[in-house]
């Protein structure tokens, strides 16, 4: 097990299958054109959200469980928030699909809270070698520190609108995966025993 999780490939293999296995469960459940593609759009978002969060707490984790396969989570980080970075990818085509054939009249404002996201997404995977940590600087973190919250903001504030909404499934939704966000941010923030790396 902590073999297969200190392979490179494992998380952008994950990454790949889940972001491929939530389109094919939308075009699936659906009755119809819309539907399928507004779940492939809803389930290629939760399918990302497993990887992120591993990239997130990976060092949490770390400080408060060491052991082997945190020690593997740690060392792949970054390659768990390239994961994130392509299943997140399968989302935007997904969406695209979704907001410009099925959904359209979205206002340039509810758009730019998830676009400005996938700018800083693409920004961090494609700064995410040594070569650039190091021609950053102290810039590369900035930038890392910032993304990772943002990202994170993006994922609870979508939830949180699902859990006051209407729908009472959706609401459901809300408010598990907003609790698993929160508990993700307590888990990270809260004061823990550090070890030497
Ligand atoms: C401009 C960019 C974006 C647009 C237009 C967009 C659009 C959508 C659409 C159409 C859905 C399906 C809505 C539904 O059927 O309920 C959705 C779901 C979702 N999106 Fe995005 N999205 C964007 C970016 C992002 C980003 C960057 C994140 C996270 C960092 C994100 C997180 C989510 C979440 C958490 C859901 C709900 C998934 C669930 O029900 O479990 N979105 N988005």
């Amino acid at each position: 097990m902590t073999a297969w999780l200190d392979r490179r490939a494992t998380p952008l293999l994950l990454g790949l299958a889940a972001g491929l296995l939530a389109v094919a469960a939308g075009l699936l459940a659906g009755a119809d054109a819309a539907e399928r593609a507004g779940l492939a759009a809803r389930w290629t978002a939760r399918a990302g959200l497993p990887l992120f969060l591993v990239a997130f707490l990976a060092s949490t984790l770390m400080r408060r469980w060491p052991g082997p396969a945190t020690r593997a989570l740690l060392r792949r980080r970054r390659q768990w928030g390239l994961g994130f970075a392509l299943a997140h990818t399968i989302h935007l085509v997904a969406l695209g699909i979704n907001v410009i054939v099925y959904a359209p009249g979205r206002t340039w404002q509810s758009l730019i809270g998830g676009g400005l996201a996938y700018v800083i997404i693409y920004l961090m995977a494609l700064t995410s070698t040594d070569a650039w940590q190091r021609r950053l600087g102290k810039w590369w973190r900035h930038l890392h520190r910032f993304g990772v919250y943002y990202i994170w903001f993006i994922f609870t504030a979508s939830y949180a609108g699902r859990a006051f909404g209407a729908d009472p499934e959706k609401r459901v939704v809300g408010i598990v995966f907003g609790s698993v966000m929160v508990a993700a941010l307590a888990l990270r923030l809260w004061p823990g025993r550090r070890v030497m790396r």
